[in-house]
């Protein structure tokens, strides 16, 4: 069985691609040989520079069209062969700015299809295969679903998720199948992460299946009075809800790793506290999902 996490938080800039990054790259080391795979629904496409991997056009846009394959997309994120870290297991599927305009030009087609099916009658509707059309959700859902079914699949899929998940959040919200949101110890920070922790509660309600798993505070400082108050701020919203794991420090090594071509902290600062604290949360991925 294949579980899915997303990173998530409406908030830009709290470290969702460097958690996907690095638990990505950790459960795979901890679960080799079973795969592990993550999937980019980001615009930005960072999650491939904190890979050290170079797209070269694939998007999962070209899914969304039904333009190429599934192994056309998907690429191996292992660097060993360029002298980079060993990831035999560990598998990218990527997104660019393109991926807006595949589900733009989606809703367009549900939304002209459904007036095409209003015009009809509903024998003519049931005859044309136009009774039942598709929603966006349905159609983005159709797409990963065969990721988790496929034989020989990954036995983890994490998501990088942009600040806003804009059309597709309801997709993301019933395809994962457990959130982890990373949150930075600031006033505004945890306002919008209660916002956003509150919608995945409301989409639970409304069909989706993503739980949370963690609320992450993440780039820590803990010497900082003011984090450590945000800090316990934010245990007291969500200890309750046993959804506080641990907490990420700052490491400049976290920032240095994208431009040293795709290191996460376990390649350059393994024994670090920002790498233990990783290790955690990682334990806490595989406590749900198994090894
Ligand atoms: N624990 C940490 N210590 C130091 N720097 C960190 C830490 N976590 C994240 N960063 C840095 O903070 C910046 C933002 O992190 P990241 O890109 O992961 O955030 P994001 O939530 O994915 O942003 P966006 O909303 O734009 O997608 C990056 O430069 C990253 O290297
Ligand atoms: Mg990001």
């Amino acid at each position: 069985m294949t579980t899915v996490i997303s990173v998530e938080n409406r908030k830009g800039g709290v470290g969702k691609t460097t958690t996907a990054v690095t638990l990505a790259v950790r459960t795979a080391q901890k679960i080799a040989p079973e795969k592990v795979l993550l999937i980019c629904v980001d615009p930005q496409g960072d999650a491939a520079r904190a890979l050290g991997l170079d797209p070269g056009g694939r998007c999962l846009s070209q899914l969304l069209r039904e333009e190429a394959s599934y192994g056309d997309v998907i690429m191996s994120a292992d660097l060993a062969a360029n002298g980079g870290p060993s990831r035999p297991n560990l598998y990218y599927l990527p997104a660019s700015n393109r991926l807006f305009a595949a589900l733009t030009t989606i809703q367009e087609d549900v939304v002209a299809m459904r007036e095409i099916a209003n015009k009809m009658t509903p024998q003519e509707r049931k005859r044309k295969g136009l009774d039942e059309i598709d929603d966006l959700t349905a159609r983005v859902l159709n797409i990963l679903q065969p990721l988790k079914s496929t034989k020989n699949g990954p036995k983890y899929i994490f998501i990088d998720c942009p600040p806003s998940l804009g059309p597709m959040q309801m997709a993301i919200h019933k395809f994962a199948d457990y959130a982890i949101v990373p949150v930075e110890p600031g006033d505004q920070d945890l306002a919008m992460t209660v916002q956003h922790t509150t919608e995945i509660a409301e989409d639970l309600k409304h069909g989706a299946k993503m739980k949370l798993l963690a609320v992450l505070p993440t780039n820590v400082q803990p010497q900082l009075n003011l984090h450590t108050a945000m800090l316990s701020q934010i245990r007291k919203v969500y200890e309750p809800q046993r959804a506080l794991v641990t907490y990420i420090p700052r490491r400049t090594a976290i920032q240095q790793g994208p431009s040293l071509g795709g290191l996460v902290i376990f390649d350059h600062e393994p024994d670090s506290d920002a790498a233990k604290a990783y290790d955690v949360l990682s334990e806490r991925v595989l406590a749900v999902g198994g090894r």
